[in-house]
């Protein structure tokens, strides 16, 4: 338990931490990886140099600080991380590496600012917010399908599109549950030329399981710093091969009362998720409306399995081609949608916040919106 005092300290720092917040955390990371270069194995360098989990960390940080008196309103936060977590297989140990940088670096860019009071109320904040990821996780490990990374062999590989390719990998040894449709699995793989391993979150194309876990991957521009493991894979990983994979997670899922509409959205490669919970819920009678936003129709993946759906009574498609009809905006969903559907969508980052955008100005309350973006969540700021 941290004292009113604490608190208070906590409380009046927080601006200091919000104007300095990038300075730390970039502090933070360039000093953890000269004191644990292991920890690059874990981390996405890719995410770094964009400067993607800086902002990520940071605001994470301060959204737990302001909420010290009540941690319970950062819990949909943190299980959304702890899923992440688990799926790169962050460990309770690492926690303290974590916690001795940061502290480290607040001291650093504060200066003398940082008194010994501030730095002592921050060590134990931290110690109290890492608990709460700690615990949630621990959860998340009981209930893991398998522990650590595992060997699987590819056993297909198909293009779904002009830059997007599925994976069908099946294990030996493990018989794949039915995943959650809107779950992703984490691949490690070490690239050639690379120092570290590299581990990267592809969502599930489908929730059977049978015939072995489906992902898809979309090639980034060629020589680009972003799409280091997607391209390693789209030019390195034929049939036959193995990679290894941690266990499906994530909390991006349908949960949806069964008499509610709901609309499935998506921008290119964001599809991935999607198609699974097309799948899952098609079979259950749902009323789905689903949206595609791609560049053309060359860039829509998944064109056999959607056909499958086309005499379905309870599916809608709708397809918008930015190349010759623009974006997706007010008046085009206006025309799809009649705002009471729970809606679930993912794409990158970008698409995110356009399209929360444009619900504002449609005045779609944000309780009906479920998205999962590629890219941190929290780096999401409409
Ligand atoms: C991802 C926060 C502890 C390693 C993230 C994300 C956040 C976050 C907000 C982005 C999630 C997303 O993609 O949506 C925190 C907080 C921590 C903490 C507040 C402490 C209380 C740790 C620890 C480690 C770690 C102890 C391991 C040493 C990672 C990695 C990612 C990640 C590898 C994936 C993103 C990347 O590779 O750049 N964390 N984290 N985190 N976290 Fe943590």
């Amino acid at each position: 338990m941290l004292t009113e005092e604490t608190k208070s300290i906590i409380k009046a720092t927080i601006p200091v931490l919000e104007e300095h917040g990038d300075a730390i955390t970039t502090a933070f990371y360039k000093h953890m990886f000269e004191e644990h270069p292991e920890l690059l194995n874990i981390f996405n360098k890719t995410n770094q140099k964009l400067g993607r989990q800086q902002t990520a960390l940071a605001q994470t940080v301060i959204a737990a600080a302001k909420h010290i008196d009540h941690l319970e309103a950062i819990i949909p936060n943190v299980n959304q991380i702890a899923h992440k977590h688990r799926a790169l297989q962050i460990k309770e140990e690492h926690y303290p590496i974590v916690g001795e940088n940061l502290i480290w670096a607040i001291g650093h860019v504060l200066g003398d600012a940082a008194t010994p009071e501030i730095i002592d109320a921050w060590t134990k904040t931290y110690g109290v917010i890492a608990d709460v990821f700690i615990q949630m996780e621990k959860a998340l490990y009981e209930e893991e399908e398998w522990h650590d990374f595992k060997p699987f062999k590819v056993i297909d590989i198909k293009e779904e599109s002009a830059e997007i390719k599925s994976y069908t990998v099946m294990s030996d040894d493990i018989k794949v549950q039915p995943i959650k449709a809107g779950q992703y699995i984490t691949v490690k793989v070490h690239p050639e030329n690379e120092e570290n391993d590299a581990l990267r979150h592809y969502s599930i194309c489908s929730i059977d399981t049978t015939k072995g876990i489906k992902f898809a991957v979309k090639r980034d521009v060629a020589g680009s710093e972003k799409g280091m493991v997607s391209n390693y894979l789209h030019d390195n990983v034929k049939v036959g091969d193995e990679i290894l994979l941690s266990a499906p997670a994530g909390e991006f899922t349908v949960d949806a009362p069964q008499e509610k509409d709901i609309v499935l959205i998506s921008g290119g490669v964001g599809m991935t998720p999607i198609m699974a919970m097309l799948e899952d819920e098609e079979k259950k009678g749902r009323h789905i409306k689903f949206i595609h936003s791609a560049y053309n129709r060359d860039a829509v993946p998944f064109k056999a399995e959607i056909k499958k759906y086309h005499n379905k009574e309870n599916v809608q498609f709708f397809f918008n081609y930015s190349e010759s009809v623009g974006r997706l905006n007010k008046t085009k969903l206006a025309d799809i949608m009649n705002g009471n559907e729970e809606i679930y969508m993912c794409g990158s980052v970008a698409f995110m916040e356009a399209m929360l955008e444009v619900f504002n100005e449609m005045n779609i309350d944000r309780s009906q919106v479920h998205f999962e973006p590629f890219g941190p969540k929290m780096s999401i700021t409409i």
